[in-house]
């Protein structure tokens, strides 16, 4: 596995490669990986010739110092999980390597980096698009792997893609679940052990809310929704919505023809998790 820090020799490795006709997978991640991320690697192997995993702490990204100098950083772990799972190329450069100046590129991306995310984490997803462009344009892959987990970054890459005409497949995969239900998660390390115990909660109300959506009133299942989690000792929502999965629009009444979405975001003692689930 070849292990790699600066972008002129990514991009030399890269240009011998696609020079043997070999098309590339990337698998954007800021490290501290757990099965969900490889997973994504996973597929990228047995559907590229060759994969490129970047592991690349954002700090753009990031709205809160705090959430940045917190966030779970393990590379030697990190290593010897892509190695054992076979991935080709690792790419970990420093932060000025990726900014060696203030990048301040602005994007349209209309109301889905506004709401949910957006709304809470001011200049998150800017900072999301930049990177990934910038990663976009360095590997130049065929295709590129993003989680479901994050379901409004995945639309939101989605719309990068579509505006800026990058001929990449953006390949979404399925959320990975601790055996409880938990959904994975690189700050799920930083959880206290009772913290631990309540967290599955989340994704039990997102399946009641499931079972529930087609016979009640949409904003009164949301209300005593929220309500029943807030309940857990130290656990806060932030916003828990019901969205049209195209538009991110919070809906009224379900109806059969568009798909719908039940997104989530929570304070956990100092972690903060999100989760989402597909109502129909
Ligand atoms: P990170 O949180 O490390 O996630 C990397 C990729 O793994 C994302 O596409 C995310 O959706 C996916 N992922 C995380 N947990 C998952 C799970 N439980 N099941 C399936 N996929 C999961 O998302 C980022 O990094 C960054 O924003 C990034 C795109 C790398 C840009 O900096």
């Amino acid at each position: 596995m070849g292990f790699i820090k600066t972008i002129s020799s990514l991009k030399q490795k890269l240009s011998e490669e696609k020079s043997h006709g070999r098309n590339i997978g990337l698998v954007p991640t800021m490290g501290a990986l757990h099965a969900g991320h490889l997973e994504l690697v996973r597929r990228s192997i047995i559907e590229n010739d060759r994969t490129v995993v970047s592991i690349f702490v954002n700090p753009i990204q990031f709205n809160k110092k705090e959430d940045l100098s917190k966030y779970p950083r393990d590379l030697v772990s990190d290593l010897e999980k892509l190695k054992s799972v076979g991935c080709d190329y690792v790419f970990a450069p420093e932060t000025n390597e990726m900014y060696p100046e203030p990048d301040l590129t602005q994007f349209e991306f209309g109301q889905l980096d506004k709401v949910m995310e957006g709304k809470f984490r001011p200049g998150h997803f800017s900072g999301v698009a930049i990177v990934v462009k910038k990663l976009f344009e360095v590997i130049e892959p065929a295709q590129a792997y993003f989680g479901e987990k994050d379901f409004q970054q995945l639309a939101v890459i989605n719309k990068l893609v579509e505006i800026e005409k990058i001929p990449i497949k953006i390949i979404p995969c399925k959320t990975v679940r601790e055996e409880d239900g938990l959904a994975m998660s690189s700050r799920n390390v930083r959880l206290t052990k009772s913290e631990r115990a309540i967290a599955p909660q989340i994704y039990h109300t997102l399946i009641n809310i499931k079972k529930r959506i087609v016979r009640s009133n949409v904003s009164e299942l949301i209300r005593s929704s929220i309500n029943l989690l807030n309940n857990n000792d130290g656990l806060t929502v932030e916003y828990l919505e019901i969205v049209d999965a195209k538009t991110l629009i919070p809906i009224e009444t379900p109806n059969k023809t568009n798909e719908i979405i039940a997104c989530i975001a929570v304070n956990l003692g100092n972690v903060r998790l999100i989760d989402n689930l597909k109502l129909s």
